[in-house]
């Protein structure tokens, strides 16, 4: 099958596009390179370059390429920059989303695989949140997660369009030092922008009720992260009425402190052991997902664990600096 893949530009994007071109699928990909690289689009892969505000754009590249699916992954996705910026942030992520549902609909594209975030849960007071926890987000982006999932249902009850939306946990790692994240907005990148800067990682607050202090979150790997994508494609091209919400994490949880000293044993830098500073607002203590709905429903379970994603992240690093 063909699929559409928005945001396949992007640090997930493009192992999701390559993880669906390896298991068979075929895909074009849609991206404004806001934050993606042409680089990171396979040769093999036609690249339409705008914005899925853009609905005459759309028009053309359903009618042009006619998709068999949709995986929406563009999208915005900084929790700081929502809380500045809420209506841009609604405008891109629900009113795109709007925008690109609305085109499929009229083109009777009826498969649709969403990035959805745990971001959602805002600040579960429970140790495992499974997906029918309520969702309570605390940021503009987790509110225009939250809202995009609701769009997908209730448009996919009326159209008939089969869906999936993935509630990504931490992502982190790369499948290949050239596809690793380029962005510094979280906490692996972050330690290792601090260590190679030879100053010492922060860490956000240690007066957390966690076992160590430090907020725990439930990290996955990238490749597992567009592996669960390529099961749901391949699950929603088999039954049409497909119709779920699930959490793609590990199920367990690592603290800040936990991945600090990772990363500073993997980079060799224990010289530069990490200060505590103030929290950061909005962070919950804890927020590791259970994982036995898409194991059950899609028999996809994580293969990486964390010092995959701090090896893995740490060659990217090093290719790129
Ligand atoms: C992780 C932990 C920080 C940097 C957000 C979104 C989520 C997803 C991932 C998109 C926190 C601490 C960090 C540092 C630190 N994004 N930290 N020192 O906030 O859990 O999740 O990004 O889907 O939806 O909510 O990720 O990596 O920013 O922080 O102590 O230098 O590391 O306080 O506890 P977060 P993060």
């Amino acid at each position: 099958m063909k699929w559409l893949v928005t945001g396949g530009a992007g640090y997930i994007g493009a192992h999701v596009v390559r993880a669906m071109l390896a298991s068979g699928e075929s895909a074009v990909v849609l991206d404004d390179l806001s934050t993606g690289t042409r680089s990171r689009v396979p040769d093999e892969v036609p690249l339409v370059v705008g914005t899925i505000l853009d609905r005459a754009l759309l028009d053309d590249v359903l009618a042009e390429h006619r998709p068999d699916g949709i995986v929406h992954i563009a999208g915005k996705k900084q929790v700081g920059e929502s809380m500045a910026r809420p209506l841009y942030y609604y405008e891109q992520n629900v009113e795109g989303l709007r925008i690109l549902l609305a085109a499929a609909v009229d083109a009777g594209v009826s498969r649709f695989v969403f990035s959805s975030s745990a971001a959602v849960y805002g600040m579960p007071d429970t140790d495992l949140v499974d997906e029918d926890y309520p969702s309570v987000p605390l940021s503009p982006y987790g509110q225009t997660k939250l809202a995009g999932e609701w769009l997908i249902r209730t448009t996919a009850e009326a159209h008939g369009i089969a869906y999936a939306s993935l509630r990504y946990f931490n992502v982190a790692g790369a499948a290949a030092p050239e596809l690793a994240d380029e962005g510094v907005f979280n906490l692996i990148p972050m330690v290792l922008e601090r260590l190679t800067a030879d100053e010492p990682p922060r860490v956000f607050g240690a007066d957390y009720a966690t076992p160590d202090g430090t907020c725990v979150r439930d990290y996955i790997h990238v490749a597992d992260l567009a592996d669960a994508h390529v099961v749901a494609a391949r699950r929603l091209a088999t039954d049409p009425k497909t119709a779920l919400t699930l959490n793609v994490g590990r199920g367990t949880g690592t603290s800040v402190r936990e991945v600090i000293d990772l990363v500073a044993r993997v980079t060799g830098r224990t010289d530069l052991p990490p200060v505590v500073v103030d929290r950061r607002p909005g962070d919950p203590a804890c927020v590791v997902g259970r994982t036995d709905r898409i194991a059950h429903e899609l028999g996809w379970t994580a293969r990486y664990d964390i010092e995959d994603m701090v090896s893995s992240a740490w060659e990217g690093w090093q290719r790129r600096h």
